[in-house]
């Protein structure tokens, strides 16, 4: 983020976003695919070797997953809708890794009609679906097992997904019974990975590193008995700092996080696989919005503008705190709460917020809003959904 000439910019090109609002209707969604491929590319230099398959429930605009998919990147779903959104983006079932613990029998029959190149299990009752259902249909899914270590990363508790009470994944102590359902099923599963996903935004890697070596052990286990698995998928996860853009700082993280797994991973032989969204596509979006009213009372100065938390739930959902700053540069500031116009009271951008002083009228971006902004949205209110531009 930079002003130049006393105006918001975006990404490392500098795109001046206020040209955006010449006829603004509505909340607009602006994303800068070269930024898109340049993290994509620094994630793929970090990570030598290992396939890329980004986590598009970040963001599936089609334009962002068609950038991706020519820099190379595969795709993770999580639904029959995203199937299809990848597929209509060019990405072909062998770049598909589907992921997620409610799969219906539709979407597996989908998945396995299409060929997708490798299905992330996450119970037994599903394992035992996909073996009854791939053995009528005559086809043999590959599978990859994903386990939870029962690991803390500190993140939210609504984002950490690899502890014992979480839905997600399958406890360690299940494996003898995969490995029964496996051998049942050995004409329609064949086991080609086992997968972790901890949770998102992990910015610390202590417990990662633990994940890391457990399940090392029992992949090197699983591969005595089943010499088809050949896949470590050590998820996404990676966060990002909402409280500054330091390109730089991120690039150091990103070496720690890959260090850490390629050095616990070395002695494996197997290809790795990872699913990083928010790393990618994160600081590559702005949700710009427009100062409707600001409204003083005697408690506090509301700066009301026309996006709301169905536009971008996370300050409401996870109290997340998004840098907000004025299309044009302002010298004189203002202290507020940043508003949405929806009938709840957890309609908020920011509280107690200094930001550059604005009045009806200026337009503001949210930044850092190109993971889980848009694909997050709502109709809540019967308020239209946003723009989406890509730059
Ligand atoms: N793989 C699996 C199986 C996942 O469930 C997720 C995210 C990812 C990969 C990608 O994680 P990432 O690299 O983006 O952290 N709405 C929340 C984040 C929810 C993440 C859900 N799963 C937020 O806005 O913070």
């Amino acid at each position: 983020m930079e002003y130049i000439n006393n105006e918001l910019c975006l990404g490392p090109l500098k795109k001046p976003l206020l040209p955006l609002c010449a006829n603004y209707m509505r909340p607009i969604y602006v994303y800068d695919l070269d930024f898109v491929a340049q993290r994509y590319q620094a994630m793929v230099k970090a990570l030598p070797g290992t396939r890329v398959f980004y986590a598009m429930k970040a963001n599936p605009n089609v334009e962002v997953l068609q950038k991706l998919k020519s820099l190379g990147a595969g795709a993770d779903v999580v639904s029959l809708g995203e199937i299809k959104r990848a597929l209509e983006s060019g990405f072909n079932p062998q770049d598909i890794v589907y992921s997620g613990v409610g799969k219906t029998r539709h979407e597996i029959s989908e998945a396995l009609t299409l060929g997708i190149y490798q299905i992330n299990v996450e119970s037994l009752p599903e394992l035992e679906r996909i073996g009854a259902m791939a053995r009528s249909l005559g086809r043999k899914a590959s599978v990859a097992l994903r386990l939870n270590p029962d690991i803390d990363i500190k993140t939210h508790p609504y984002i950490a997904t690899g502890l014992k009470d979480n839905k997600f994944g399958m406890e360690l102590s299940l494996i003898p019974d995969l490995v029964k359902c496996l051998q049942t099923y050995s004409d329609s599963l064949s086991l080609v990975g086992i997968s972790l996903h901890l949770g998102s935004q992990m910015l610390e890697f202590s417990g990662y590193q633990e994940a890391l070596k457990r399940l090392k052990a029992v992949y090197v286990d699983l591969q005595k008995m089943f010499s088809s698995l050949t896949r470590f998928d050590f998820g996404g996860g990676l966060g990002i700092f909402y409280d500054r853009l330091d390109i730089e700082l991120e690039e150091s993280l990103l070496k720690d996080y890959a260090k850490i797994t390629m050095e616990t991973l070395a002695d494996l032989k197997c290809e790795l696989q990872t699913e990083p969204g928010r790393w990618l596509v994160g600081h590559c979006g702005a949700l710009i919005t427009q100062v409707q009213y600001v409204k003083k009372t005697s408690a506090k100065t509301f700066v009301i503008v026309d996006a709301g938390m169905n536009h971008l739930i996370r300050p409401s959902l996870y109290e997340a705190e998004h840098l907000i700053f004025p299309l044009k540069k302002t010298l004189e500031t203002m202290k507020a709460d940043i508003v949405g116009p929806i009938c709840e009271s957890s309609d908020f951008f920011a509280k107690e917020r200094t930001l550059g002083k604005v009045q009806e009228g200026d337009f503001v971006a949210i930044m850092d809003s190109g993971a889980y902004g848009y694909s997050m949205a709502s109709l809540y209110n019967l308020q239209e959904l946003p723009l989406e531009i890509c730059l």
